[in-house]
């Protein structure tokens, strides 16, 4: 059996009329980072909140480190709980905190932190993301879009997780801060040992990226693969969404890049 660190098994999604999901299985191994792609309003953020367990599924079942998100052992699910961190689609931040209030919140919310701790705790993930100390006093209306992005981040990783969900982390970004954000991803994923879900419609990003990319389509997992299985794969969102003069160029810079790596 293949050892999973989240494994989504007969996930059905159905609000109303409105079947979103119909019957997908999901297995995310251990240290990968595994991209989700699919049209708009096709289901992944909501996919991405079953797996963090703030909905349910109609049926099927999720389980994060082999737990089940269904399971009614309350101590089980809490310290579940800790072991992830989630970077949200939408304004990430909370505007009414600072920005070291807004890294420290999940700290505090432990109750087990004296404050000298969570201070360095802070000043440590935001170092780790980029972001000087003089900003920690900062509102977040006061600051860019790119930095807010980083802050989110540092504050998903507030607790240490071993695995990071990321819903659209490069969207709304400028290319270089675009790029930037993409090789903070890298490096964290690499120290840290991470294993990552990520839902993203740039291509550029998941390129960067996925170790494996899962494509949903017509309410199903149309395929799970590399990249290269992917592109190969027949159905039109997939010909349309990567072979548009966009998805073109950034598949031949990362083979560029691979032909580059095996000849060194
Ligand atoms: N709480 C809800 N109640 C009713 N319908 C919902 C709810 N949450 C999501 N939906 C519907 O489920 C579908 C999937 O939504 P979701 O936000 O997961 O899509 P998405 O793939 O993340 O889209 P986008 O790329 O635009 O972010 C949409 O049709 C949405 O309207
Ligand atoms: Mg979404």
């Amino acid at each position: 059996m293949e050892d999973c660190v989240v494994e989504v098994k007969g996930l059905w999604t159905q609000f109303g009329d409105n079947v979103v999901h119909r019957d997908i299985d999901l297995c995310v191994r251990h240290g990968e980072i595994m991209s989700l792609v699919g049209g708009s309003g096709s289901g992944k953020t909501t996919m991405l909140r079953q797996m963090i367990g703030l909905e349910r599924p109609t049926r099927g079942d999720v389980r994060v480190f082999g737990v089940s998100l269904q399971s009614n052992d309350l101590s089980a699910l809490r310290k579940l709980r800790d072991r992830w961190g989630m970077l949200f689609q939408e304004g990430a931040l909370f505007s009414a905190l600072t920005v070291f209030d807004n890294v420290a919140l999940p700290m505090r919310e432990l109750r087990l932190l004296d404050e000298g701790l969570v201070h360095d705790l802070v000043m440590m993930k935001l170092d780790m993301v980029g972001i000087e100390p003089r900003h920690a006093s900062k509102m977040p209306a006061e600051l860019s879009g790119g930095m807010v992005k980083r802050i989110a981040l540092a504050r998903a990783l507030a607790l240490e997780p071993e695995l990071l969900f990321l819903d659209e982390p490069t969207a709304g970004l400028d290319p270089d801060r675009s790029e930037s954000f993409v090789t903070l991803i890298q490096e964290l994923h690499r120290e840290l040992q991470l294993t990552v879900v990520m839902v993203t419609h740039d291509l550029d990003t998941l390129v960067a990226l996925s170790n494996r990319v899962a494509v949903l389509c017509d309410q199903r997992l149309e395929i799970v693969g590399t990249l290269d299985e992917v592109v190969a794969d027949p159905h039109p969102f997939i010909r349309n969404f990567f072979m548009g003069e966009r998805g073109r160029r950034a598949l031949e810079a990362v083979r560029a890049v691979k032909a580059i790596v095996s000849m060194t």
